[in-house]
């Protein structure tokens, strides 16, 4: 399903405008909404159209909460293991937040998306991101917000976090990404200039 927007964006301008949203209006996000986020997401490029996805959504303040929570103690032993978790750097302060009680890695969001990946195979995450951007370019276009919340993979691929989900042993959590109402601008950020290595004519 096509989402009906009030205001259409160009794919430049919503390309644009997209910033990681970390500060939330406590607004639901409804299920009409949602399932046309993933009818989004699901319109992404797929390798040999294997379309190796599923979708989980969470929007329980208590399971966020409790997630949120396990995630902080994993990472505030962490430290120097990210790279054993094969997980992103953190970046600084993010060992020195997971201490304080009053922070979500959700960021207060009230609903999290976790995309997951079936079956393996050099692509399948491939496929996977591609419609995590999707699904987020198509928040913006919404006017949502959303932020990749890549700390909270170690949590969602626990097997008692799995149980819970329903996310059987041979699908995995590969893009987990909190949506909202944006409680205000998000801060803009800066990009490199492309670094282009070869431009052979
Ligand atoms: C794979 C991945 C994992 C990320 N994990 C987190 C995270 O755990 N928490 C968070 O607040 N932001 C997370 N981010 C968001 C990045 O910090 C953000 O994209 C980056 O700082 C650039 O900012 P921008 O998205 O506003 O341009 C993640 C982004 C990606 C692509």
């Amino acid at each position: 399903m096509k989402p009906a927007i009030a205001t259409p964006l160009s794919t430049l301008d919503t390309i644009f405008l997209r910033r990681s949203v970390r500060s939330f209006e406590p607004r639901p996000i409804d299920e009409e909404t949602i399932r046309a986020l993933l009818d989004a997401a699901v319109r992404a490029p797929t390798a040999m159209h294997l379309e190796p996805w599923s979708f989980v959504i969470v929007q329980n303040a208590e399971a966020l909460h409790r997630y949120s929570e396990s995630a902080k103690a994993v990472w505030a032993t962490a430290g120097s293991t990210d790279e054993a978790l094969h997980m992103p750097r953190m970046g600084r302060g993010f060992g020195a937040r997971t201490a304080d009680p009053a922070f979500s890695i959700f960021h207060h969001a009230g609903t999290l998306i976790v995309i997951c990946a079936k079956g393996v195979g050099p692509l399948v995450e491939a496929d996977c991101w591609l419609a995590a951007e999707n699904l987020m370019l198509a928040a913006g276009a919404l006017g949502l917000g959303t932020c990749c919340i890549g700390s909270a993979l170690p949590v969602l691929n626990s097997p008692a976090v799995k149980a819970e989900l329903h996310i059987p042993a041979d699908i995995r959590a590969v893009a987990p990404i909190v949506v909202g109402v944006p409680a205000g601008p998000a801060a803009e950020t800066t990009r490199k200039d492309p670094d282009i290595l070869c431009w052979k004519k």
